[in-house]
């Protein structure tokens, strides 16, 4: 089967079955002549690099309805960025998101590069990021290999190797089917054709519009690729967190973190480091300050790199002599407080429903 008909075969499914998403321009807009805006372009992309399409939808509406333009993000205050963006993890890529958009918007003509090299040179845009702008924003023929297309591709090859150890071939194989005419459309096509049927597990081949092309459907067991490397299990760690709610007004004591380092400049409840070890200073011990700790569970949270135990502890205290880096934060400020997901857990564990966000007609 020729080339062309691949690419002819994905946009004419595209055309008719492409999802809707809030950063999108569908293809028959495109066809008309409308162009993306390359600042929602990136600000979708570097959401999506750390989880999926669902869970983006609703911080990419309030990135946008807040700071419209990159002029705004490039204005806005590095905290009010930090709030927007806690529960997405990773925030190192906040703070680069907010270099960027600076970087963006005071460079001559305010605008963003079109093409990879360019686009590369922004913090936070590697190489997957750069092709995805440069194709989706400005419809330049890049080769937009994600996870998706990487499943795609071991399929319709039946490349025998793991994808980490395939990337270089995959590439080349992106690179020889992506057509000169709507680059853009297909780089979408490809990724909507993985998340919507040639899903990890019971992929729909059935009606693939690409499925006479699968070497892995052919062979019978699609589901066999891409073939999977043997993994190190994720290390646990252990800590303690503590909980200290005060009486009267039932505030809750946070610090900030370091800036440096996982979850940077983010709030959390007092606590011990998190360790490997099970003889480290994970229990009692690490409390900010005696009070009467009673433990209210555990929680678990799994980080790229480790899976974490936190042991959490609950008390109601009068107050507390605390450090200047730790704050009483009010019930209805908790929830707008840049708290990352393990810590609202933590939190939750003891105080259910305290950092979930209120809606008008509920009592703070
Ligand atoms: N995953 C990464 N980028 C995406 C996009 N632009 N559309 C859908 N899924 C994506």
């Amino acid at each position: 089967m020729p080339d062309a008909s691949f690419s002819d075969r994905l946009l004419g499914w595209y055309d008719r079955h492409h999802r809707d998403l809030p950063w999108r321009i569908p293809p028959d807009a495109i066809a008309a002549g409308a162009r993306p805006d390359p600042y929602r372009i990136w600000l979708s992309e570097i959401m999506l690099q750390q989880t999926t399409v669902e869970a983006v939808k609703p911080y990419f509406r309030k990135f946008v309805a807040t700071w419209p333009t990159v002029a705004d993000l490039a204005a806005a205050s590095q905290d009010e960025v930090m709030k927007a963006w806690a529960g997405l993890g990773y925030y190192s890529r906040a703070r680069n998101l907010k270099a960027c958009a600076e970087s963006v918007a005071s460079s001559p003509g305010g605008a963003f590069p079109e093409d990879e090299a360019g686009l590369r040179a922004l913090k936070g845009v590697g190489a997957y990021t750069a092709a995805a702008i440069a194709a989706i924003a400005f419809d330049r023929p890049a080769a937009v290999v994600d996870g998706n297309v990487e499943r795609v591709m071991a399929r319709r090859n039946a490349i025998a190797r793991p994808v980490a150890e395939a990337k270089a071939e995959i590439r080349k194989l992106v690179e020889a089917l992506v057509p000169r005419e709507r680059p853009g459309d297909f780089a979408q096509a490809m990724m909507d054709l993985g998340a919507t049927i040639c899903t990890p597990r019971r992929p729909v081949c059935m009606v693939c519009p690409v499925k006479e092309d699968c070497a892995a459907l052919a062979g019978g067991d699609p589901e066999r690729f891409p073939v999977k490397s043997v993994k190190a299990e994720k290390p646990t760690r252990r800590g303690a967190a503590f909980v200290a709610v005060r009486r009267g007004d039932g505030a809750v004591l946070l610090r900030k973190r370091p800036e440096s380092g996982l979850l940077g400049g983010m709030a959390e409840v007092p606590g011990s480091g998190w360790t490997a070890r099970t003889d480290g200073e994970t229990g009692m011990a690490a409390a900010p300050f005696p009070a009467d700790w009673r433990l209210a569970g555990r929680i678990v949270h799994v980080f790229t790199h480790f899976a974490l135990e936190l042991d959490v502890h609950h008390a109601e205290v009068d107050g507390a002599a605390v450090t200047p880096d730790m704050w009483w934060s009010p019930p209805a400020a908790l929830p707008h407080e840049a708290l990352p997901t393990v810590m609202k857990k933590a939190i939750e564990a003891a105080l259910p429903g305290a950092t979930r966000k209120k809606r008008d007609s509920e009592p703070a």
